[in-house]
């Protein structure tokens, strides 16, 4: 009572302050602003603000601060581990309006852009000036910039230019407490005190909200080429992907479709595949002319020697877009298969792709579940993929969720490499990191937002009462 209270006063004072049109509390927009992609279990938020402004995101935060009331930061709500879900009664600050391109630095090579901005139109402002921004999550085309920098968010050009880390310069945030943090450099170097940029990149809303952010920006490529290999099985797949990588071989990605998400995509749209490909591998490479014939062939040469079953090469816009069409259809052909549908997101080191492979087949025989499997794998990055109908199916999927970490944790990997830990696998950080790990971070959570209240039950795993 007292807690729906405090949340009445605060949607009040936050009307006062924003202004009514910025704070929505009709139920479309709650149910919305609930949930992500993920299959989390949520609870409505009491209200969801809207700011236009960075002053506008601070003083939501300072009011519901001043009531002690829960704030989940989002962006579009494309995140896959319930990372903007909302589990607790909570108030939604939803960033999207922020949504401008203030500036693109060509010669300092870096980008001034607002959180809201969706990655993609991102991308065509970036390409419109010759200019590249690597990270592109499958969602680009609705995700936004803030979202993949709290996720830390991949994609498949990760393999060859590294995830969005690796371009956050500097950042503006704001603490749950109202305090404006100003993080980083923009400059090409700089090490000045502890890397709180590298720290907020991917802390998932928990640490403090983003207001503006310095993204590096690289030069584009002139030339992509992109090669579709088909296999007959996934380990030779799972093997031609360790050979190429051996050779020295740096494409810029390495995407796989196993057999079960192969058999899906040619079920939603047949076209999109070549006919008999049972396995498929995407391979881009970029660069000069030059680089990319020579990368192509010793490709080719690999996959050949890897048992490839077919080898597809594409050089122009619309032939290299026909051999990502599986690829682009995977997701809804994979959630036309069931009622609920999880994705996972494990890494294992590259050596180890054809074991994790071996594992997935034999965790889902021993739990008679479907698991399709796809994704960066010049990453050893899987997303494994659990689908089922029933609520009684769902002790197995647990169980196989929970095979499939040990597995990965076994042969030295982690449990998640893009979607981050969110809501739902926090509890299995303990498998990956040691209490004493667990508990810096708890304090260093503590230490930017000591009550608990932004982005609460997120990332690190509930405290267990059972010794008390
Ligand atoms: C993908 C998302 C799920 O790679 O990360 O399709
Ligand atoms: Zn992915």
């Amino acid at each position: 009572m007292m807690v729906r209270r405090e949340h009445a006063r605060a949607v009040l004072a936050l009307e006062q302050r924003l202004g009514e049109s910025s704070v929505r509390t009709d139920e479309a927009a709650l149910v919305a602003a609930s949930r992500d992609e993920s299959e989390a279990d949520v609870v409505l938020p009491s209200a969801v603000v809207v700011p236009r402004t960075s002053g506008e995101i601070a003083a939501a935060l300072k009011v519901c601060a001043e009531f002690g009331v829960a704030v989940v930061p989002r962006g579009a709500g494309t995140g896959r581990t319930g990372g903007s879900a909302v589990v607790v009664d909570s108030i939604v600050i939803d960033t999207t309006k922020l949504d401008d391109v203030k500036g693109i630095e060509r010669q300092d090579s870096y980008a001034v852009v607002d959180p809201g901005v969706v990655t993609g139109v991102f991308h065509e402002r970036c390409e419109g000036e010759g200019l590249f921004y690597p990270p592109d999550p499958q969602s680009s085309q609705w995700c936004t910039l803030g979202g993949n920098v709290a996720e830390n968010a991949g994609g498949p050009r990760a393999l060859a230019y590294g995830v969005t880390r690796d371009y956050v310069l500097g950042l503006r945030a704001v603490t749950m407490e109202g305090e404006e943090l100003v993080v980083g450099r923009r400059t090409a170097k700089g090490v000045t005190g502890y890397d709180v940029t590298s720290l907020l990149v991917g802390s998932e809303g928990t640490l403090a909200v983003f207001t503006e952010l310095w993204l590096r920006v690289i030069v584009a490529p002139p030339v992509v080429r992109t090669l579709l290999a088909t296999f007959a099985s996934v380990y030779d797949a799972g093997r031609a992907v360790e050979a190429i990588l051996r050779a020295g071989i740096v494409p810029r990605c390495i995407e796989l479709l196993d057999e079960l998400c192969c058999a899906s995509v040619r079920e939603t749209d047949p076209a999109s595949l070549p006919t008999n490909a049972q396995v498929v591998l995407i391979i881009e490479v970029d660069g000069d002319e030059a680089r990319c014939d020579s990368l192509v062939e010793r490709t080719g040469a690999v996959l050949d020697e890897s048992q490839a079953t077919a080898v597809l090469v594409a050089k122009h816009g619309g032939d290299r877009e026909r051999l990502w069409a599986a690829r682009r259809v995977l997701s809804r052909a994979l959630r036309r298969r069931a009622t609920h549908k999880l994705s996972e997101d494990i890494v294992v080191p590259r050596s180890k792709l054809a074991l994790i492979l071996d594992d997935v087949r034999a965790i889902s025989e021993r739990e008679g579940l479907v698991m399709p499997t796809y994704g960066h794998a010049g990453d050893g990055n899987l997303h494994v993929n659990l689908l089922w109908n029933t609520p009684d199916e769902r002790p197995r999927v647990d169980r196989a969720i929970r095979a499939l970490f040990e597995q990965t944790i076994l042969h030295g990997g982690t449990l998640s490499g893009e979607h981050g830990i969110g809501v739902l696998k926090r509890d299995f950080l303990p498998l990956e990191q040691s209490p004493a790990l667990i508990a810096a971070q708890r304090a260093i959570k503590l230490a930017l937002d000591p009550r608990d209240l932004l982005n609460p039950h997120k990332v690190l795993p509930r405290i267990s009462h059972r010794a008390c």
